[in-house]
């Protein structure tokens, strides 16, 4: 077999078989394939889609590049829950612990942010102390005594993803269905849990700008994951504006403690529900949405959810007291209000271009290497449909620097008011099984 010959039948449209794609896949991990030959490769699979059958080839040949997680040893049903990156998107800090204030286990190897959408083990670790490298022992007891843990990668898994993803990130190779669904669903195989809940974004601060091909997107992974015997439920939502009214790193972990304690902003809180009510419905936990509903009210009431957080931050050496006392956060100097410069509504809010002032601002990484500064941020006052005063605050800048002007100008020009108001997009756009 030549790897030039497989990137010419895939160029003129023909399948490739099992064979041929392990030839790809094994041959790049171990270096006898070229980073130039996978290139074309990749940008091949761009312009002739992956079809389901080699969706399905890439995604096993992806999970058996690398190790397993085996989960047999913890005790009760284990559930994942994977987002495809959104701004502001805080979700699992608090999904996660409701989930494990009802007994499910989450294990969750998690990721770091790059470009204008933050990680969530970088919010972990705006935490003073949180240690996100535990090991793998301290990992399984962790979950089986609290249910909840929540670390970096510490096994080799998917080691072809590591090396595919960083190479499509230079070769514009990135936005393809069949690509980006064998990545995240060879990561979550290999993760171990039978339950799996995938929010998909939607809009202008995610992969998939429209709905229809985040409903390509979400399809081709519940299948994929199906096809493994895995439950799958994807959830379509709305990442026109950020999720929230915090983005950067302690400042979303504040508002998930705040959402916890029962004070979360109306669209987000709503999100949180809807994501948990789910898992507790696939798991048989809760027979309905009205009753998952109650009852997750009844555990962010009890502050139990909020313990599981407490708890988990205890078990990975954090110091849980900045639950109370937020002070315990690392501080900025300045806080700077933007005033608007009209009267009217907000119409739109993009979510990728306030990713892109946040990060600015050193809440998030250009290059992979770069130090993320955990406390600035953008506390947002106004979102999509509120009314505001010419003068009033839009947001606040939480900053080390006076000097913002850039950003302060730039995002006058993202929040876009006008004279009436729009409906307001709702933020569960679609649920798929
Ligand atoms: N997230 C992933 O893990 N992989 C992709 O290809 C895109 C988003």
């Amino acid at each position: 077999m030549r790897a030039v010959d497989i990137i010419i039948r895939k160029k003129q449209g023909f399948p490739l078989t099992k064979e041929e794609i392990h030839f790809l896949i094994d041959g790049y991990v171990k270096g006898t394939i070229p980073d130039y030959q996978m290139s074309a490769f990749l940008m091949a699979v761009c312009f002739v889609p992956l079809t389901e059958e080699e969706q399905y080839y890439m995604t096993m040949e992806m999970l058996q590049s690398g190790e397993q997680l085996d989960l047999s040893n913890i005790n009760g049903i284990c559930v994942d829950k994977h987002s495809t990156g959104g701004v502001g998107d805080k979700t699992t800090l608090v999904v996660g612990p409701i989930v494990a204030s009802f007994g499910l286990k989450l294990a969750k190897m998690s990721g770091r942010g790059l470009g204008h959408t933050g990680g969530t083990l970088d919010k972990l670790e705006s935490i003073p102390n949180f240690q996100i490298n535990i090991t793998p022992q301290e990992f399984f007891k962790q979950v089986n005594e609290i249910s909840i843990a929540v670390v970096g990668q510490s096994f080799n898994m998917v080691p072809a993803d590591k090396k595919l993803y960083a190479l499509r990130d230079v070769t514009g190779t990135v936005e393809s269905i069949g690509l980006i669904a064998s990545s995240i669903i060879s990561k979550k195989l290999a993760s171990g849990a039978k339950t799996i809940l995938l929010d998909v974004k939607v809009g202008d601060g995610a992969f998939m700008k429209d709905k229809k091909s985040a409903i390509e997107l979400a399809n081709a992974m519940v299948k994929l994951g199906k096809k493994n015997n895995r439950q799958m439920i994807a959830v379509l939502t709305n990442m026109e504006e950020p999720l929230g009214r915090m983005v950067g790193n302690s400042l979303e972990v504040i508002e998930a403690i705040e959402t916890l304690k029962g004070n979360g902003e109306e669209k987000f809180t709503e999100l949180c529900y809807e994501l948990s009510s789910e898992l507790l419905i696939e798991t048989k936990i809760c027979k309905s949405k009205e009753e998952a509903y109650q009852k997750i009210k009844e555990k962010i009431d009890n502050k139990e959810a909020l313990e599981k957080l407490r708890q988990m931050i205890n078990y990975q050496h954090g110091n849980s007291n900045v639950i109370d006392d937020y002070s315990l956060f690392p501080q900025v100097k300045y806080k700077i209000d933007v005033p608007s410069l009209k009267t009217g509504y907000v119409r739109m809010l993009k979510a990728e271009e306030i990713g892109h002032c946040a990060m600015l601002l050193g809440a998030g990484r250009k290059n992979k290497e770069d130090k993320i500064d955990y406390a600035v941020g953008i506390v947002l006052n106004k979102k999509v449909g509120d009314f505001v005063h010419q003068g009033d605050s839009l947001c606040t800048i939480y900053s080390q620097t006076r000097d913002i002007q850039e950003i302060i100008n730039k995002i006058q020009t993202i929040y876009q008011i006008e004279d009436n108001n729009k409906n307001n997009m709702p933020i569960i756009l679609e649920i798929i099984r």
